[in-house]
């Protein structure tokens, strides 16, 4: 098979390099395409566009296939810890004892946020959005750790910097949790683990334990979330990190990217949307018709995706995970059998069934977070904290790639054609 593709214009014919990943996968590389003829390509919403070439996690949506540096999901959610998964997303490999204990000693020696952070959380109203706080804290770390903005940053003080922010940015989301609770912060404990520590962190009070069950359901959570090759929030990250942007504003761009209702924020809507369907207590068909109805902006939530287009196989998981979880609890969740149902009935309609809509990460995810005891509107910061080794090993292999060109996309121009500028008088 050839390794160009041949591209007729303008009776020209044009010859393009063709790239195939790993796993066999093609691209057409359009790098000399403008220069050669003139043409930029238009794809909107990046539909057909690989943004980079990467080594971190790769997807196949038909197959509903995830490997993080090719390691099935199915095996890191069974047998792996979150941090464990941190090391291997950042350093590409599963870290020995040594390695992995070194990891969590620098993670720990950030386990107090500077007190200006703290005075910085005091003064969002306790009503504030979470995900508002917990982005605006993250950048403004930039101001306490000033070795961190330096260009370029040296191997050791970017994995320092990783370390940290995956230190400090559960701190951040506790401390604040506790604040709209009006209780006071409870410090980190590092030696418990990462998900036990912030847990602890955000419920303590007197007798309070972390039940291991529950951290291991959110451990679990945490590495389902936490890598997913070139989605929104994290192609955000990559464009701001291309302008050399210091990590902690590049961070607070992808968890902005990460609120948006149609990508992280939707495990929150599903829970509002389950609840919802709950409130009206006449069944699923209403909710379904005006998902379909196209003149409805309502859309199942927790539904569909760009690539997957079978099962996204963290749901599956987290799925099992629902019923597990639950029983240990002892909680019967009547939202859980909504979903259920939710998706069955979607599941035999030609409308889902078409369009090969599948429940995504985000559908049963807030049942289990509901029933450990986090607050909806926290729902997506927990997408955040999964999230945030991915976002900073795409961050850091884009950083460390000595080809590195600033993320500058062209477009198609349809406004106005060239006209004189007039007075307000002649207006
Ligand atoms: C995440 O990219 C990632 O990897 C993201 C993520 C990650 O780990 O980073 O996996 C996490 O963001 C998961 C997605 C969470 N979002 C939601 O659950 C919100 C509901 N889902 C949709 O809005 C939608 O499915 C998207 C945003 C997820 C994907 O949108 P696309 O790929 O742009 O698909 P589309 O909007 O073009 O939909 C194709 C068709 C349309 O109908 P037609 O125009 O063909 O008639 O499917 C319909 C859509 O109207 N459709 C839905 C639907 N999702 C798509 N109709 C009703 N309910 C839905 N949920």
């Amino acid at each position: 098979m050839s390794d160009m593709a041949k591209l007729e214009l303008d009776g020209k014919t044009i010859e393009l390099p063709i790239i195939t990943g790993t796993e066999n996968e093609k691209a057409i590389d359009i790098r000399a395409l403008r220069a050669q003829t003139g043409y930029v390509t238009l794809d909107n919403g990046f539909m057909n566009t690989g943004s980079c070439e990467s080594k971190i996690t790769f997807l196949n949506g038909e197959k509903g296939i995830l490997r993080y540096r090719g390691y099935p999901i199915e095996q890191i959610a069974e047998q792996s810890n979150f941090v464990e998964v941190a090391y291997l997303l950042n350093f590409g490999k599963l870290p020995n004892q040594k390695e992995l204990d070194f990891f969590n000693e620098k993670i720990a020696s950030f386990a107090t946020l500077p007190e200006g952070i703290t005075k910085i959380i005091d003064q969002f109203p306790t009503n504030s959005h979470p995900m508002g706080v917990v982005s605006a804290v993250t950048s403004s770390l930039s101001a306490f750790y000033p070795e961190f903005l330096k260009t370029p940053l040296t191997d050791v003080d970017r994995e320092r910097a990783i370390a940290q922010l995956l230190a400090q940015v559960k701190i951040i989301a506790a401390y604040f949790y506790r604040r709209t609770v009006g209780k006071n912060p409870h410090r980190s404990h590092p030696s418990l683990g990462y998900a036990s520590d912030f847990l602890n962190m955000m419920f303590y009070e007197e007798g309070y334990e972390v039940d291991p069950e529950v951290a291991k359901a959110l451990d679990v959570l945490l590495m389902l979330h936490a890598d997913h090759e070139q989605n929104c929030s994290t192609s955000a990250v990559r464009l701001i990190g291309s302008s050399q942007a210091n990590i902690f504003a590049t961070i607070s761009g992808g968890i902005d990217a990460l609120w948006g209702q149609l990508h992280g924020g939707a495990n929150q809507r599903v829970l509002e949307m389950l609840e919802a369907i709950q409130e009206d207590g006449r069944g699923y068909k209403k909710f379904i018709e005006k998902a379909k109805d196209k003149n409805d902006s309502f859309r199942l939530m927790g539904f569909g995706h760009r690539v997957y287009k079978n099962f996204d196989p963290r749901a599956k998981i987290i799925k099992k995970a629902c019923d597990t979880i639950l029983e240990r609890l002892n909680i019967q969740d009547p939202l859980l059998d909504i979903a259920r149902g939710l998706e069955e009935e979607a599941r035999k309609d030609s409308y889902f069934v078409d369009r090969n809509l599948y429940p995504n990460v985000d559908f049963y995810s807030g049942i289990i977070y509901k029933a450990l005891g986090i607050p909806t509107n926290m729902f997506t910061v927990m997408f955040v904290l999964g999230r945030l080794p991915g976002w900073m090993a795409q961050w850091k292999e884009m950083r460390e790639d000595p080809t590195l060109k600033i993320s500058r996309p062209r477009q198609i121009y349809t406004g106005e054609n060239l006209r004189e500028f007039t007075n307000i008088a002649d207006r």
